[in-house]
């Protein structure tokens, strides 16, 4: 018994020193002075011990269980305060990682390219006027020589809210607002949202259109052709080539559709331009005298040239898109690449 005393003396302090987590000390504990540890077991062995040595024993056996019990409440001391530094530590703030950055939005890209063609224009000196999307048909169709009978009408599929009023179906209408209330000259863009019942990979039941419209006395087609050649230019490359095709708009005569170099193969044919060579991007022409006459204009002293492009149209070219429809379905994927 004696040997073993001593043997747990010299044992237990080392196997203490390695503890670290508090489970580990109370199993150390429990082995020792448990109920069935080992010093508990010696205490219970006394009874067998000679009287004479009985005594020394006992109170060597109760030492060694009050060090081992001092010993076991350090250790727990010990542990649970290294516990409390680590978690300090894990808490601390490190001022030297970079911050976190929250998500930055970016433009439509049906407003990058409204705003440049904006830009230019003002440049220009053109003033830049709004008109509403619900349209009389007044507006939209009648003062632009469209009759309803006018077989132009088809060309529009128009959504309808009642026999007079309509989604406006493109953005000319805000040239008669414009030169009812305005005497010429006059040097206008018509930026805004215009609705078609009409959806495919080239089309969206609403997109955005550009007007354009510049009245003075000896306006010509030249004109057109300089005020595009610019637009085109400053848009895409300063060597992108335009060409004016012929066409037809109840409100003007003569009509041209304007079409340009295709950007993706530079002419020499692609699946983007069928193999043209070219991509339609506007309608203009010169002013129709009927519709002069419609706001009280006198055709005979004053000339003028009217566009209008697709707004969707242009983005697509610039931005090599081949779905009109990616622009509408908010996906943040495409977006974000604006
Ligand atoms: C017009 O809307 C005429 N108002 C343009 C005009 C103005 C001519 C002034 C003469 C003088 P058009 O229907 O072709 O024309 O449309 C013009 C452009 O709008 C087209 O070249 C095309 O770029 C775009 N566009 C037409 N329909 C759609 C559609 N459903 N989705 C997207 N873009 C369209
Ligand atoms: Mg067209």
């Amino acid at each position: 018994m004696e040997e073993e005393l001593v043997k747990i003396k010299d044992e237990y302090r080392k196997q203490l020193q390695h503890l670290v987590s508090e489970t580990e000390i109370y199993q150390f504990k429990s082995r020792y002075i448990g109920r069935n540890g080992s010093i508990t077991h010696l205490i219970k062995e006394l009874k067998n011990v000679s009287p004479e040595k009985r005594a020394s024993l006992g109170k060597k056996v109760n030492t060694l269980k009050k060090d081992i019990e001092s010993s076991v409440d350090e250790a727990l001391k010990r542990s649970r305060e290294l516990k409390k530094k680590q978690k300090i530590l894990e808490q601390e703030l490190d001022v030297t990682l970079p911050g976190r950055k929250s998500p930055l939005g970016s433009k439509h890209p049906v407003t990058v390219i409204t705003d440049k063609i904006v830009g230019i224009f003002s440049s220009l000196g053109f003033e830049i006027i709004e008109g509403p999307e619900v349209e009389l048909d007044f507006f939209n169709f009648e003062a632009l020589n469209i009759p309803k009978d006018h077989p132009a009408r088809d060309m529009h599929d128009t959504f309808y809210i009642s026999d007079e009023v309509l989604l406006r179906t493109h953005t000319s209408p805000v040239q008669i607002r414009t030169m009812q209330k305005t005497s010429p000259p006059l040097r206008i863009i018509c930026p805004g949202k215009v609705y078609r019942c009409d959806s495919d990979v080239s089309h969206t039941p609403m997109f955005h259109q550009l007007e354009g419209l510049m009245i003075d006395e000896d306006i010509s087609m030249a004109d057109l052709k300089g005020v595009l050649t610019i637009l085109i230019q400053q848009i895409f490359d300063n060597d992108t080539l335009i060409r004016f095709r012929p066409s037809f708009f109840p409100f003007t005569e003569p009509s041209a559709e304007v079409d340009i170099q295709c950007v993706m193969c530079r002419g020499n044919g692609c699946r983007v331009c069928s193999s043209t060579g070219w991509l339609e991007i506007l309608g203009c022409g010169m002013v129709h005298p009927e519709v002069f006459k419609n706001v009280g204009y006198d055709p005979d002293k004053i000339s003028g040239f009217a566009f209008g492009l697709g707004i969707e149209r242009i983005a697509m070219l610039k931005f090599s898109i081949n779905d009109i429809r990616l622009f509408f379905e908010n996906d943040l994927r495409f977006l974000s690449q604006f």
